[in-house]
Parts: C-alpha cells; sequence; structure tokens
C-alpha cells in the first residue's frame, strides 16, 4: 500500500466505544509507512487513554486546546500544517454536529475548521443506528460533506449497546484501505468498469474437470485499483480464493460459458471492460452427470473437448465498443515471443490495448512485469507488485480512454 508511505495523519479520536479500534488503525497506518499524531477529546479519553494511543503512535497525543507545549501555544494550526489529511475516527453524532456549525471551543473541532483548504477531512461515523439514522445526524453529516470532507461508509452489525444495526465504525482494515483509497487520484471517476478475472473451470463429470493455474490476483489487483481510482466495478471472478476487493461488487462463476454469460449480463452499463482472466479455451465435449469410473479393464476415457467462446472477442465486436462507447483492454498469457505474439492476439481481438505478460512467469506470483501494445506501439511496466501495476495500469487505461468514454 504504497498511498500512505510518508503521508503524516492526524488522527482525531471522539467519545465513543469504537475508540479501541482505532488503536488498532493506528498501528496499521504506521506499518503502512505513515505517520500518526493523535488529538482527542476530552469525551474520547473516557474509552482509551492517551499513554494508549502515545504508545501506538509513537508521539504525545494532543487533548486540549490551551495545551501549553508548543511554542507558539497554536496547536490547532501547527498540526494541521503539518499534515497530508486529517482522520476523524470515530466521528460520533456530536462532534458531526460541532463540525456542522462549525464550533471551535475545542482542540479538534477548531483544528478541523482552521485547516488548509484542501487538507481532507476523513469522516468515520461510529454510534448506535437510532442515532445514525436521526434526521439531525444526517443532516450534519451532509453539511459536513458539503463543507468538504469526506464521509465514510459505516458498517452494519451487533452494536455495543445490544442493538443490531447500521452506525459501527467500519473495521481498522477498511478504514486503512479507505483512507489510503483517498490518496490515489480519481482517473476513473465517473467510468464503470467490467472486470473477469481468475481460471474457469470446466467440468467433466461431479468430481472432476480443467482448468489452470490463474490466481486471479492480477485481476483482483486491477478491480481495487480501478475502484479507488473512483470507478464503479463489477468482477466477474472465476474460481479463486482470493477476498473481494473493498467497494467492489462480485459475481462469481465456474465455467467460460457462465463467465460469458454474466459479462453479457453486465456489459451494457460498462464503459471499460478488461478481460484479465484465463478462459479455458476448450471445455469437455460431454458432461457426465455421474462421476466416470474405472471398470477394471485398464482402458482409459477418450475425451473429446469443444472450444469455448472468446469472451474478450465476442465483447470487443459488439456495436458498443466498435463505434468506441465501450473501452477494451485484453490480457495475452504467453509463453514466449511475447511482443510477437500479444500484437498478433491485438489484432485478432480487435481491442485497443492489450497488455502482455508471461503466463508461467506470473499465474500465483505476487508481482509482474508488463507489456502494453496499443495503436502507437509498446510500452513495458517494469517488474513490480501487482497491487502497484494495478494502478499503473489503470492510469495508462484512462490516459487513452477517448472522449465519448471519458466521463
Ligand atoms: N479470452 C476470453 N475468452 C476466451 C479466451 C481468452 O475472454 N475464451 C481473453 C482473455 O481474458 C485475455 C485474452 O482473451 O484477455 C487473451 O487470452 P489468452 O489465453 O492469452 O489467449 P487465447 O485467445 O486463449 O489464445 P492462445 O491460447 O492461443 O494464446
Amino acid at each position: 500500500m504504497k498511498e500512505l508511505v510518508g503521508k503524516h495523519i492526524v488522527l482525531g479520536l471522539t467519545g465513543g466505544i469504537a475508540c479501541y479500534k482505532t488503536a488498532q488503525l493506528c498501528r496499521l497506518l504506521i506499518q503502512a509507512g505513515a505517520t500518526v499524531q493523535v488529538v482527542m477529546t476530552e469525551a474520547a479519553t473516557r474509552f482509551i487513554t492517551p499513554v494508549t494511543m502515545q504508545a501506538l503512535s509513537g508521539r504525545p497525543v494532543f487533548v486540549g486546546q490551551w495545551d501549553a507545549r508548543p511554542d507558539n501555544n497554536m496547536a490547532h494550526i501547527n498540526l494541521s500544517r503539518e499534515a497530508d489529511a486529517i482522520v476523524i475516527a470515530p466521528c460520533s453524532a456530536d462532534f458531526a454536529a460541532r463540525l456542522a456549525q462549525g464550533r471551535a471551543d475545542e482542540l479538534l473541532s477548531l483544528l478541523c475548521l482552521a485547516r488548509p483548504q484542501g487538507l481532507p477531512l476523513l469522516l468515520a461515523p461510529a454510534m448506535n443506528r437510532e442515532m445514525w439514522a436521526h434526521p439531525a445526524t444526517q443532516r450534519n453529516f451532509a453539511q459536513a460533506a458539503q463543507d468538504g470532507a469526506l464521509v465514510l461508509e459505516v458498517g452494519e452489525g451487533a452494536q455495543a449497546c445490544g442493538e443490531f444495526g447500521d452506525g459501527r465504525m467500519l473495521e481498522p482494515h477498511e478504514l486503512l484501505h479507505d483512507i489510503a483509497a483517498s490518496f490515489v487520484p480519481k482517473h476513473l471517476a465517473g467510468q464503470q468498469v467490467l472486470i473477469t478475472a481468475g481460471p474457469t473451470f470446466e467440468a467433466l463429470d461431479p468430481v472432476r474437470g480443467i482448468t489452470n493455474h490463474s490466481s486471479g490476483k492480477m485481476g483482483f489487483a486491477i478491480a481495487s485499483a480501478a475502484q479507488a481510482a473512483g470507478a464503479q466495478v463489477t468482477l466477474v471472478a472465476g474460481p479463486v480464493h482470493l477476498p473481494t476487493p473493498r467497494g467492489v461488487r462480485r459475481i462469481n462463476v465456474q465455467s467460460a460459458r457462465e463467465m460469458l454469460a454474466a459479462v453479457q449480463a453486465e456489459v451494457d452499463q460498462a464503459t471499460v471492460f478488461i478481460a484479465t482472466a484465463a478462459v479455458a479455451d476448450w471445455r469437455p465435449a460431454e458432461f457426465s452427470t455421474q462421476k466416470i469410473k474405472k471398470d477394471g479393464s485398464g482402458q482409459v476415457p477418450s475425451l473429446a473437448f469443444v472450444e469455448n467462446p472468446d469472451i474478450l472477442a465476442t465483447v470487443a465486436q459488439s456495436e458498443r465498443a466498435q463505434r468506441g462507447a465501450l473501452y477494451c483492454v485484453g490480457f495475452a498469457a504467453e509463453s514466449h515471443d511475447l511482443l510477437h505474439n500479444a500484437s498478433a492476439k491485438r489484432a485478432r481481438k480487435q481491442v485497443p490495448l492489450l497488455v502482455g505478460n508471461i503466463g508461467p512467469a506470473t499465474f500465483g506470483q505476487d508481482d509482474n512485469t508488463l507489456l502494453l501494445i496499443d495503436a502507437e506501439g509498446s510500452y513495458a511496466l517494469p517488474r513490480a507488485s501487482k497491487t502497484e501495476l494495478g494502478h499503473a495500469l489503470v492510469a495508462e487505461i484512462a490516459r487513452r480512454l477517448p472522449t465519448q468514454v471519458a466521463a
């Protein structure tokens, strides 16, 4: 998670039981390469001590507006001038009301009010479900958003009060993701991105089938990067053991034909289609509803195969893709002659951008190198983690979007 390296985060805690989660968030931010300055309201110190937050952040915590430690006695100015973002987690209903009114009678709301224009302010609401649903609370958060704050989602689930519903603070790893994503340039704002990922599984009988070694990591990384870049992302995933990237809608499929059907059901809404899936080229000509048994004769069954539909070629030849309303990106997994084979594949599948990689060198790995081929020529993205390559590729795609597709 490169976005947080070297970032300085002012982490504000207000009164709420979710303060215990913020201790973990503080650790995660530091592990991700950020420095953290904790500021707490008096109410927050009832839930977790400044000692705990000081130990975790490695810096003295600020609580009071009249703290005499800064030479100029202006903690509210100094703290926000050094920050790359202010994150309020938990953000109580009371604190949202204070922000909405522009109050400045305690350090945390004072420093939010005095923050330089353009300094991101992220709010992670945390409260009982009735408080969250109350029109006054909704009004206050809406006002804070209108005044420039980014209001993060709330989680749903069991609450400390024993009730169940909306209003829980997001989990620390979800907050970490959203804070990191807030630093990603919104290259794909307004775009609807549809991505295929992973292998397909072509069943032979109820217990066997053919598949391949694709792990889905590259496609999932692109989905995550596209979401962070502001797109609405739908991910059609073959059988892989990967968690769904935050904020991404996932549709699970098994076979190539299921993948095609899922893509066709979604593609009319898409403005960008990225085919990273390693679709099985063939499937068994027949599916046996019962397990194929050895008959003891030593005879092996002879298997016949039929060709699967080519999902990328089907989409790329659609009317919307042909007139430029849908931008298609293909992948090529080759074992040799990457430039030659990938260029030929780009022409054959009629896609504006084809991304080549060496299949055996990438399947299952956490890093990769990519060769981008478009009408202008070829361009290499050097070896990097799939997460970083996902972000780089998203920026490259955004740069190439024709004006009909660009939001
Ligand atoms: N693809 C697809 N449907 C298929 C086969 C491939 O959508 N039935 C897509 C892949 O997701 C990828 C691109 O087409 O974006 C190229 O896939 P690849 O497996 O490299 O190429 P093939 O078309 O299968 O050609 P070959 O196996 O001969 O290299």
